[in-house]
């Protein structure tokens, strides 16, 4: 069985929620996990001690098992690099790359699983543009380039039949809750995950956990949303994360929410896909 813990939004700085991360820090040894996702948005204001408590983060669970980092909008210096021009002499995502990682779209095969980043978070961008002025920098969008080096990784990969799952920043379906989409021009992004061969897809960016699928042009890709780990789960949502579970036949999709009163988390919602 190949087990994925799918972490997202830890917002660190003053919105996390440092009781969720040692819960879950405590818990990754017990959930065996084979690899360690984490969809984005380690700081708040991208600053450098939100970062290096990110990276800390990284390392404790990088003992565990092998992790999977993308950025999120949050993690993106968009004021030195507006709409693809460097103002400040610093590319908008060096910050991360020094203190959380080098690759921003890495590729990790483990037991079971290929696994594949594709940047969504580009801060002030033409690609993420929509009319609304709150989306600005607040919105993503997956350049061509991005689904096709993932679709590469995910043919060139694949030996025996691995789960392909493609981590993107921003919520790929749209919010129960908030009624908003991740990405700008949504439906063409859907489009193009279904396009990639990805299986699976491990997003996060809305604060609020839930379990989807995207069934598109004959084919059907199963939707990770993880929750956040930050004080500002969408309509006082707990703190939570999602555990997938693969075996050759069976995916599952599972949220387990911070129970406050113990501290622990506790499952609160599962879903089987037949593979
Ligand atoms: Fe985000």
């Amino acid at each position: 069985m190949t087990t994925l813990v799918h972490l997202s939004d830890l917002h660190f700085g003053g919105l996390a929620d440092i009781r969720a991360v040692e819960a879950v820090e405590e818990l990754l040894p017990a959930l065996r996990p084979t690899a360690i996702i984490v969809s984005g948005d380690f700081a708040q204001r991208a600053r450098a001690g939100e970062f290096q408590r990110g990276r800390a983060f990284l390392r404790a669970a990088s003992r565990i098992a092998p992790v999977h980092a993308v950025a999120g909008n949050h993690d993106v210096q968009w004021w030195r690099e507006p709409l693809g021009i460097p103002l400040l002499g610093r590319a908008r995502l060096a910050k991360y790359r020094r203190y959380v990682a080098d690759e921003v779209s890495p590729a990790l095969s483990v037991d079971g699983a290929v696994i594949c980043g594709a940047a969504s978070a580009h801060g002030l961008a033409w690609g993420s543009m929509t009319w609304n002025p709150r989306d600005l920098t607040v919105k993503g969008h997956l350049p061509k380039a991005e689904l096709a080096r993932a679709a590469a990784e995910f043919a060139s990969r694949n030996g025996g039949g691995a789960l392909k799952v493609l981590v993107v920043h921003h919520n790929v379906l749209r919010g129960r809750i908030s009624g908003r989409w991740g990405l700008a021009r949504p439906l063409a992004a859907l489009h193009a995950i279904a396009a990639s061969g990805a299986d699976v897809v491990c997003c996060g960016h809305d604060h609020e956990e839930g379990i989807g699928t995207i069934e598109l042009d004959g084919r059907r890709v199963i939707v990770s949303t993880a929750g956040t780990l930050s004080t500002r789960g969408r309509a006082h949502r707990p703190p939570s994360f999602n555990l997938l579970r693969a075996t050759p036949t069976v995916v599952r999709v599972e949220i387990h929410g911070l129970d406050r009163g113990s501290a622990k988390f506790q499952l609160i919602e599962g879903r089987d896909f037949a593979r």
